[in-house]
């Protein structure tokens, strides 16, 4: 341990971090700028090709900054997992999905671990990042290369869970200043983390063990979910009620206590919000715990896509049209904002569903070229004034900054606003998700 401790505290440490994606690779670079050699492993041939050549495909690495790793090589990319043998501290972003059974999906840790088993020696530090369920690190990880290897846990080899809080497209907090909480399984393990994210990362919140650091993430974003799915409830109760939910919002958030706002939408999106909740209610299950508040957001935000649907049919129908045949624009359709993110979007819901109901369905969004749809890509389309009118309608499902609103209101003919990013724009013919028709 002394000789580890000494080698972070030098930069000499040897690191390395599986899975070089929105967590993996920013990571990598926070881990690198501060002076320590990086091995960044993944699976994905062409990924590495991509980063070797300084060609960044996360929107918040800009390639200067990978280009500067490179060029000082502080950093390299490979698919070799032969390296981790001369690694001393190993940190894990692997993804973390759910089965079709809505199962979690631990088999990408699973194979790191099998690889761990085969390479790694003596003396190395390991800090899990991937989000997962409580337990994971220990059963998963600690167990195995006790059992396998031989290696005690604190003595043989360190142990931690670290959640990545990464929040993509974020300006202000990124991997650097977001707190980092990190758990260990051994006193050592946690020490020693301590040591090696402190000396890269602005703020470290340790805390007992890595049961507490896993149960951390899920319920920051279980608070989200269920924060989420409260306001789009709010937001259908609005609707039928005739009141404008987001000004609603607004107001209540001038409280400047005891409030916090949330935002309706038409669904909820990316690798984390949808996903993780569930990581913990099926872990809760095994402990015949029900999670009620869990299960209740997932079927609310879950049936956005659908309410959104519904309310497209009711601006048509204003105008004598069925959804069958109508000409549908979708305005962006990665998850959220200003980022490229596809994974869980409610925007690829929104195009199925409007699809499957018979309408001619595009999309635009300067993030997305193309996506696959069951098999069959669909490129997004370039915007000009005849183009847009040619729509019977358009659905604002992603907020972009670089949407031209008024421009859009201008000449578009009939728009859905899921996102109220046409505020301070009043006109007859766009309708807002959460008010009511005649708003
Ligand atoms: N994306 C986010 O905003 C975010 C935020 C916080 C936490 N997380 C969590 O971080 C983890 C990673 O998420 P992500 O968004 O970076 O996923 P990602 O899909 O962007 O990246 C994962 C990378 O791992 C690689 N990979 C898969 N199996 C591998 C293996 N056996 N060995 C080496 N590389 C392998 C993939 O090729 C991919 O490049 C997940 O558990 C996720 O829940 C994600």
């Amino acid at each position: 341990m002394k000789i580890l401790k000494s080698k972070i505290k030098n930069k000499t440490a040897q690191t390395a971090v599986i899975g070089l994606g929105y967590v993996g690779l920013p990571l990598s670079v926070e881990i690198a700028n501060s002076g320590y050699n990086v091995t960044g492993i993944d699976i994905d041939q062409e990924k590495v090709e991509r980063l070797n050549k300084g060609e960044s495909y996360v929107l918040d690495v800009g390639d200067e900054k990978l280009d500067k790793i490179l060029d000082n090589g502080k950093f390299k990319a490979t698919t070799d997992y032969t390296q981790i043998a001369d690694c001393d501290a190993i940190s894990i972003c692997v993804p973390t999905p759910l089965r079709k059974t809505k199962d979690p999906d631990t088999t990408f840790i699973i194979s790191v671990v099998d690889k761990l088993i085969e390479y790694m020696t003596v003396d190395t530090l390991i800090i899990l990042e991937s989000t997962t369920y409580p337990g994971t690190t220990e059963e998963l990880i600690q167990n195995r290369l006790e059992e396998e290897l031989g290696f005690k846990a604190g003595e043989d080899f360190y142990l931690c869970f670290s959640p990545e809080r990464v929040d993509p497209g974020n300006k202000v907090y990124g991997t650097h200043n977001t707190p980092k909480v990190i758990g260990g399984t051994t006193p050592e393990g946690l020490e020693l983390a301590q040591d090696f994210y402190g000396s890269f990362l602005e703020e470290i919140v340790p805390v007992s063990c890595t049961n507490v650091a896993e149960t951390v993430k899920l319920l920051e974003n279980t608070f989200r979910s269920v924060n989420i799915a409260l306001v789009n409830e709010m937001a259908m109760m609005c609707e039928r009620m005739g009141i404008d939910v987001w000004e609603v919002i607004d107001a209540a958030a001038t409280k400047p206590f005891g409030f916090m706002p949330f935002y309706p939408g038409p669904g909820i999106g990316g690798h984390c919000i949808p996903l993780d909740p569930t990581y913990l209610s099926w872990k809760a299950k095994t402990y015949d715990f029900y999670n009620k508040f869990i299960d209740l957001a997932s079927d609310i935000n879950g049936n956005m896509p659908r309410f959104t649907v519904n309310k497209v049919a009711d601006i048509l129908n204003e105008v004598k049209k069925p959804i069958n045949g109508s000409k549908i624009l979708l305005l962006g359709i990665a998850y959220k904002a200003d980022i490229d993110d596809l994974r869980e979007s409610p925007g690829l819901e929104l195009y199925r569903l409007l699809e499957s109901k018979g309408a001619e369905v595009d999309y635009y969004d300067p993030y997305v070229d193309s996506f696959d749809n069951a098999g069959e890509i669909v490129k997004g389309i370039d915007l000009d004034e005849d183009i847009i009118k040619d729509y019977d309608l358009s659905v604002l499902a992603t907020n972009h900054s670089n949407f031209e609103y008024k421009w859009l209101a201008e000449n578009a003919d009939l728009i859905l606003d899921t996102r109220n990013a046409f505020t301070g724009i009043e006109k007859e013919h766009i309708y807002k998700l959460g008010a009511p028709l005649n708003n």
